[in-house]
């Protein structure tokens, strides 16, 4: 089934927002929906025009919020649901659009309907998550919480073991306690799911970022379960809410987009070779110029083909599960990473702080679930007063600890200064929303990405304009055969790049976009 692109999609720009760790506005040491507000305008600035905000409701927040405790509340941590409702109203004001993060799979062992669940009577909740029917049968394949209630069974869950699966069924049940997925158990969960998205989109959300979204059928190897009940939310929304817009971590764009959603991430584990691009020993855009894009191209493709026309596939700068992207590259390099990710198809994403190259904080102790990941989600470096402008509190008192290096980029200083990565961002963007064949629809060509070999090539194309793109990270020239002949250079980072006898002369460090 395909889903009709909301036109907003056509040249959106996301910035994923970490809510915890972006602006404090009550000196409580930890981000808000008003600081949100505050900083709508900074985003704007920068060129991104929709946000994803990560889970901002009611939770013990033993997984930063991945593990909601009610889906219908806000954490009063960040404000109220009022707050949430005026930030909707002045993102649309400044024509940005939110999308919420939505975490269909689990709950929190504190949900109620957990609580509800695992009472040894029936109630209305026994079914609402996946149990098997003794306390010494686990469900295979999962890992499982049991021996903490009266409830023989063992409850299956979907991630950490503080986060209960929530029951949609399995594609074929071969045991008694596993579920059909139209049995009532299941289609209750699904309605309830229905439920929540109509709250938040009422109330001016404009969609969803979908949390472990390929996880909700069991026992479902090839995914058809899931895809079937992603297309009968797609049916919901069509009718209901058609302009909502829908992205998956999925990392499997065939079957995401298959499913309904209008976009799917690239992710940092799977099958994409995203890792090849930033995040390995040698990558593709460090300077060192040993990386190899070709399967990364090669696999990209195979989903490009796959998925044409129905659909989105995003490629993020980083997210709050992965090291900042200035773990392993630096300075240009990171503008040169940029050029690569404003100018493929898809929406980009940009996590928050990686426009002014924020740091990697190594060797923190784990906040909030975080674990390894808590070193990419430090609190926003805004500018040079107390706490780098992100909180009045005091400094112990912060959620994360900050990079406390005396050279951490801050926005200000990259604001006051032509040649930061934050200009070079604002740069790249303003001339991907100059032209269609950059944006999220444009088609793709690749013409140079070998294997162990530098630049990468690749043609972007509308109906009006076709835009060569040249990127060589590597600290060497390097030439390539190339039948495109040059017209206007748009974009231009480092030396020039010659265009002579079909030959590309590409010195090192540079890029270079072009209408041919
Ligand atoms: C997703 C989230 C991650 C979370 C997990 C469980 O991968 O991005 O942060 O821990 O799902 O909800
Ligand atoms: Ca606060």
């Amino acid at each position: 089934m395909e889903a009709n692109q909301p036109q907003w999609l056509d040249n959106a720009i996301f910035y994923e927002i970490y809510p915890q760790s972006f602006n404090d506005t009550n000196a409580d040491g930890i981000g808000d929906f008003q600081g949100i507000i505050e900083k709508l305008d900074y985003i704007r600035e920068l060129g991104c025009n929709a946000l994803w905000i990560n889970p901002c409701f009611k939770s013990p927040f033993g997984d930063a919020g991945y593990d909601v405790a009610d889906f219908y509340s806000v954490a009063p941590r960040y404000g109220t649901n009022e707050d949430l409702k005026r930030l909707f109203a002045e993102a649309h004001q400044r024509h940005m659009h939110v999308l919420l993060d939505l975490v269909p799979g689990h709950t929190s062992v504190e949900h109620p309907w957990f609580k509800e669940s695992m009472k040894a009577e029936r109630n209305d909740y026994t079914d609402r998550y996946v149990w098997t029917d003794s306390v010494w049968e686990e469900p295979q394949g999962m890992g499982c919480i049991r021996g903490i209630s009266q409830r023989d069974g063992s409850c299956a869950i979907n991630f950490f073991s503080n986060q209960p699966a929530l029951n949609y069924g399995f594609l074929n049940p071969t045991l008694p306690w596993q579920q059909p997925m139209d049995a009532p158990g299941p289609r209750a969960t699904l309605e309830e799911l229905k439920n929540i998205m109509r709250f938040w989109l009422s109330m001016g959300c404009d969609g969803f970022r979908v949390d472990m979204a390929g996880s909700l059928v069991k026992h479902d190897p090839d995914s058809r379960g899931t895809i079937r009940l992603w297309q009968e939310i797609r049916a919901f929304l069509d009718e209901e809410f058609p302009a909502a817009a829908m992205v998956s971590e999925w990392g499997e764009p065939d079957k995401s987009l298959q499913g309904g959603f209008h976009m799917d991430f690239l992710l940092h584990f799977g099958p994409s070779h995203y890792n090849d691009l930033f995040r390995c020993a040698e990558p593709f855009f460090s300077q060192r110029g040993k990386g190899d894009v070709s399967a990364f191209v090669q696999k990209y493709l195979e989903n490009y083909e796959k998925s044409q026309r129905k659909g989105l596939i995003c490629i993020p700068s980083g997210n709050h599960d992965m090291d900042r992207l200035s773990r392993s590259i630096q300075g240009d390099s990171l503008k040169i990473a940029f050029a690569f990710l404003l100018s493929m198809p898809g929406a980009p994403f940009i996590y928050y702080g990686d426009e002014i190259g924020m740091r990697y904080i190594e060797n923190i102790p784990s906040v909030e679930g975080g674990y390894n990941r808590t070193g990419s989600r430090s609190p926003m470096q805004w500018d040079s007063t107390v706490n780098a402008g992100f909180s009045a509190a005091p400094k112990e008192k912060l959620y994360i600890r900050q990079d406390e290096s005396a050279d951490r980029p801050t926005a200000a200083a990259q604001m006051a200064d032509e040649n930061s990565l934050y200009h070079e961002i604002r740069r790249l963007i303003a001339v991907r929303q100059a032209h269609t064949a950059l944006q999220s629809k444009g088609k793709i060509e690749f013409v140079y990405a070998e294997k162990d070999a530098y630049p990468l090539a690749y043609l972007r194309s509308s109906d009006d304009e076709r835009i060569l793109v040249v990127i060589n990270p590597a600290d060497r020239e390097v030439s390539f055969g190339c039948t495109h002949v040059p017209k206007e250079n748009l974009y231009r980072f480092g030396e020039e790049i010659a265009c002579k006898d079909g030959i590309m002369t590409v010195p090192a460090q540079t890029v270079g976009w072009f209408r041919v």
